[in-house]
């Protein structure tokens, strides 16, 4: 699993009064809003005595631990050892990593890893309809889970041949092709366009177009940044729907997509179930294959399984992968019968000493 990358965390509006515990890339860390009210991201485990902080409850400086009461800040550090007389040192160890938090596209983001400011990838801007703002676009928010790797399940999003054989409502298997393609490196990632002849009229979306309309046209991005990938669907010359999704793992074998469907159409609320239900259908369908492949994780060499030229965005993404393994190294899921380490946060730069070793 990579370090140093924005990870969607969860949908802004779950985090409430009480902290709440998250596990990603193997680690558990605990979300809470700040006295501003703005999302903080800790390591969740208590350097006293091991004890999650997720159980705990928000309290005005901070995150409480559930065990012995200590207090720790937005920043990570202990403010408040309970046990203490009034004026103890509180000692400078007393501290567990905190991680940078931004909200966009209504999600809150977590920068896991010790990268400055100026040094972090951006989020990228992959979803403009978001803040477009004039009412012309419906969203819906979901997360979707997988039993699978991160990057199988990456992949498959990025993948246009095998919507033929896992999609029946918008595949077609009478012609399976898959028409030459120039990838576009962009930012940290790729993109590519497709066309694809339209597919039988059914629903209320059939009711919107013409039998006899041009191909589908669709533009297909990817961004390591935000670990997401933008999918731009042009159904007719004003008919639009763009999925976007940030993939998250959880650890080497699950992993979770917050996704964001934005439509043009159909606009009125009753629209969103029976979307969502179309939408997750698709997931679901991606899911049961996902779940099956072997090895579960992206074999290391790129050589290890072959790829034709219908493979081109997914390979792309294999190289950008590769290439901030190469400059970070990556992250593997701790053994919690045995040790705790914690993702290096930004302020362990500052050389101090740390309680749990870092990865
Ligand atoms: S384990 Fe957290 S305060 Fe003791
Ligand atoms: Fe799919």
């Amino acid at each position: 699993m990579l370090k140093n990358l924005w990870y969607a965390a969860c949908v802004e509006g779950e985090l409430d009064e009480r902290p709440h515990p998250i596990r990603m890339l193997g680690h558990d860390l605990v979300l809470f809003r700040d006295a501003a009210g703005q999302p903080a991201c800790l390591a969740d485990t208590c350097v006293h005595r091991g004890a999650p902080l997720s159980r705990g409850q928000c309290v005005p400086g901070g995150v409480q631990c559930p065990y012995h009461g200590w207090v720790y800040g937005a920043d990570g550090r202990c403010v408040e050892i309970p046990s203490l007389e009034a004026g103890e040192r509180i000692p400078r160890r007393a501290r567990v990593d905190a991680y940078p938090c931004a909200v966009q596209f209504g999600l809150v983001w977590v920068f896991l890893g010790d990268l400055p400011a100026e040094e972090r990838p951006a989020i990228p801007d992959f979803l403009p309809e978001f803040s477009a703002g004039d009412g012309a676009w419906r969203f819906i928010h979901g997360r979707f889970d997988y039993a699978a790797n991160w990057e199988r399940v990456f992949e498959n999003h990025i993948d246009s041949a095998h919507t033929h054989f896992i999609h029946p409502d918008f595949g077609n298997r009478e012609d399976p092709r898959v028409a030459r393609t120039k990838v576009e490196a962009q930012g940290l990632g790729a993109w590519a366009e497709h066309s694809y002849p339209p597919r039988p009229k059914r629903g209320p979306l059939g009711e919107l177009v013409d039998e006899h309309r041009p191909p589908v046209r669709t533009r297909l991005a990817f961004d390591l940044g935000g670990l997401c990938v933008r999918l731009a669907i042009r159904m007719t010359d004003t008919l639009r729907q763009v999925v976007f999704q940030a993939f998250t793992p959880i650890d080497e074998q699950r992993a979770v997509s917050h996704y964001i469907q934005a439509r043009n159409f159909l606009l009125e609320p009753e629209h969103d179930a029976p979307m969502r239900a179309d939408l997750e259908k698709i997931f679901t369908e991606d899911r049961e294959i996902l779940e099956l492949l072997r090895p579960i994780a992206v074999p290391e060499a790129v050589k290890a399984e072959l790829s034709v030229h219908t493979d081109a965005l997914p390979v792309a993404f294999r190289h950008q992968v590769r290439r901030w393994r190469q400059a970070y190294g990556s992250v593997r899921s701790p053994d919690p019968a045995t040790a705790v380490t914690a993702i290096a946060c930004p302020a362990r730069r500052a050389g101090e000493r740390w309680v749990f070793p870092s990865t």
